[in-house]
């Protein structure tokens, strides 16, 4: 296993930032490892590796999802959790990250920030000596990717090199952790996003250098969907982006996942939404309620896949 060489201490954390951080195996140990965990679990076998540790919460953006699977697999492993709204702490009245991430440091054995700025979960590892996880930040969203390959996997096998996965919308937080998945894990990305609304291009060129031709960008939402077994899409303006919410609309209009886009894909094709949606604009109702949205198991998978992530980053004993 790889490890995030971020550290202000000389030693190496379990730090997961980006999807960028960790080498292939890692990744798809952590899948393989929450399906084993999710499988248990509905068998009714308990595990409790956790108890005695604390995990601490830091959020700065509104979450369902990311905050409660965290509390909820923490308090699956036997552990407890600690959420701090980021407005509550002294850091709203200009207490340092370094001073911050020091302190929780000495309370906590494992920290999920969720944030804008990327540089703010980066600084928060270098100065921390437990392990930090980002729940999201305006870059990066690096465990939600983890769940939805998870998904991808229970519905599609494991041969991702023989996939076509398809994201139509934003080049956004999403968009950059599936385009740093598709470079280390092997399957066809193809991106469509309207003129301007493209991804990074520093984060684009690294993961196209890691993965050739593999990872495909346009202004096209048919052609990326076109015999796709995977099709993606996520809002059209992210969290700290509701002032642009009305020019976005009229800017992703032809970007929509509907059924006729969606019947280009291949006929089994499943359809996944990180979510919160906003039905009828990046995707129709039909399509999210329809038999080929995976949404709801995605959804689900957050919890398992966080518990492995935990399980891994606080190295704890495995059964
Ligand atoms: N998918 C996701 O991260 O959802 P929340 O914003 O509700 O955490
Ligand atoms: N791109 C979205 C993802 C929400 C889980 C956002 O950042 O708001």
């Amino acid at each position: 296993m790889t490890t995030s060489t971020i550290t202000g201490h000389g030693e190496t954390l379990r730090h997961y930032l980006q999807v960028s951080d960790l080498d292939r195996d890692t990744l798809l140990n952590l899948i393989d490892r929450a399906i084993k965990l999710k499988n248990n679990q509905k068998a009714g076998r308990p595990y409790r590796p956790a108890i005695g540790r604390i995990l601490g919460l830091m959020f700065e953006k509104p979450s369902t999802r990311t905050r409660i699977s965290f509390e909820a697999a923490m308090y699956h492993l036997g552990g407890n959790v600690v959420f701090m709204p980021s407005r509550d702490l002294q850091l709203k009245r200009g207490e340092p990250l370094k001073d911050t991430a020091r302190v929780l440091s000495r309370y906590l054995d494992c920290l999920v920030v969720r944030t804008y700025g990327q540089e703010i979960v980066d600084e928060l590892a270098r100065w921390s000596s437990i392990p930090v996880i980002n729940g999201l930040t305006d870059e990066h969203h690096p465990c939600q990717i983890l769940s939805d390959i998870m998904t991808v996997v229970e519905y599609k096998g494991r041969n991702l090199e023989d996939l076509k996965i398809a994201w139509i919308g934003d080049g956004n937080n999403m968009a950059h952790s599936w385009i740093q998945a598709a470079a280390r894990m092997g399957f066809s990305l193809y991106l469509a996003c309207p003129r301007g609304f493209e991804p990074d291009a520093a984060i684009l060129k690294k993961a196209r250098d890691e993965a050739g031709d593999r990872i495909h960008v346009s202004n096209n939402p048919e052609e990326a969907v076109d015999l796709a077994d995977v099709v993606n899409t996520d809002v059209w303006a992210s969290m700290g982006q509701e002032g642009e919410a009305d020019s976005r609309r009229e800017a992703f209009r032809a970007f929509q996942l509907n059924a006729g886009l969606l019947s280009r894909a291949k006929a089994d094709a499943i359809v996944l939404h990180c979510l919160p949606a906003h039905r009828d604009e990046e995707i129709t109702e039909e399509v999210l309620e329809g038999p080929q949205s995976a949404a709801w198991d995605q959804a689900e998978n957050k919890m398992h896949i966080h518990r492995s992530i935990l399980e891994w980053a606080m190295e704890l004993q495995e059964d």
